[in-house]
């Protein structure tokens, strides 16, 4: 599978890529800001291909959300966004800081992409504006982000989408069917002092960034959720990307909340019965799939195997 990642790297951003990198032909990366500032998940994203020795150009791309003031996730991943792994003087630069073009470009001249967004979505809607067709041109659309159940940063929303509202709203009336993987099915593939200590043990460079960034995951949770196993949303999108046949989905109208109050950036999800959406409405709200379980074990274990071959 052809892949363009879209990413704000952030500790489970940095494993995605290398579990992306592993399972797919990653034709290239774009960042935006998000988990941090842009300069540092440019750098992070940089310095994560550097530490792999991948060869995948990183195209620079939003730098704040499409409405409103930046938001960050700095207090789970600490002020680097990658916790606190030591990072290498980048031999490496960026190949270009039009994130946007790059994307555009590629969906129409790369056969059979697929764009797999693990950030806010502020680059993808901005390629929509450009290119209106962009999402013809894609075999597919993954996002990490949302929820049709709790979210994480606030009682209703998933960060990705709470970062930037009014760009998930554009992708999701405009770019669907979008698989949404959200925090139904990424809260599900957890990961614990085994899984790290197996990283660890493969005394790679790149295992031993994702067994630092994912130690540095844990000590927050025990800090703020007190558990001591964490989620690595971001790599589980990965998987559903390159493994769709593990998990479980189904479609259903989603529209994102840019407007309420409490609810601001909720991913709203119709699961009434079709019959009735159809008799009462409200009609025409694009459906996308939203990805609701997985074999876990499966999924955890493609992971680990993917770090430990990095
Ligand atoms: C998502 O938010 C970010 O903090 C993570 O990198 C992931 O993409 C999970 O809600
Ligand atoms: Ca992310």
């Amino acid at each position: 599978m052809k892949l363009v990642l879209d990413c704000d790297p952030g500790l489970d951003d940095a494993v995605a890529i290398l579990v992306a990198a592993h399972y797919a032909d990653l034709v290239g990366m774009t960042t935006v800001a998000g988990n941090v500032g842009i300069n540092r998940t440019t750098r992070n994203a940089l310095a994560v291909t550097q530490i792999a020795g991948l060869d995948v150009p990183v195209h620079r791309g939003a730098g704040k959300p499409l409405a409103g003031e930046p938001v960050d996730g700095s207090r789970i991943h600490g002020d680097t966004g990658l916790g606190n792994a030591v990072l290498p003087d980048l031999d490496r630069s960026e190949a270009s800081d039009d994130a946007v073009a790059y994307l555009c470009d590629t969906a129409r001249s790369v056969d059979d992409l697929h764009l797999l967004a693990i950030g806010p979505l502020t680059n993808v809607a901005l390629a929509l504006r450009c290119d209106p067709d962009l999402r013809r041109h894609l075999a597919g659309l993954t996002i990490m982000g949302g929820s049709a159940s709790a979210g994480n940063i606030t009682s209703v929303a998933e960060f990705n989408i709470w970062a930037d509202p009014e760009a998930a709203a554009v992708v999701f009336e405009k770019a669907a069917p979008v698989a949404m993987v959200g925090l139904d099915v990424t809260n599900k593939v957890v990961f614990g002092a085994e899984e790290t200590a197996r990283m660890r043990g493969a005394g790679t460079p790149a295992a031993d960034l994702a067994a630092d960034v994912t130690d540095f995951l844990r000590d927050r949770f025990r800090q703020y959720v007190g558990e001591s196993t964490v989620p690595l949303h971001d790599a589980t999108a990965v998987i559903t990307a390159t493994h769709p046949h593990l998990f479980e989905r189904s479609l259903h109208p989603i529209a994102v909340e840019v407007r309420g109050e409490i609810t601001r950036g909720m991913t709203v999800a119709d699961l009434r019965p079709p019959a009735l959406i159809e008799a009462i409405g409200p009609a025409g709200v694009a459906a996308s799939d939203i990805v609701w379980d997985t074999d876990v074990d499966a999924v955890r274990e493609l992971i680990v195997e993917a770090v430990l071959a990095c």
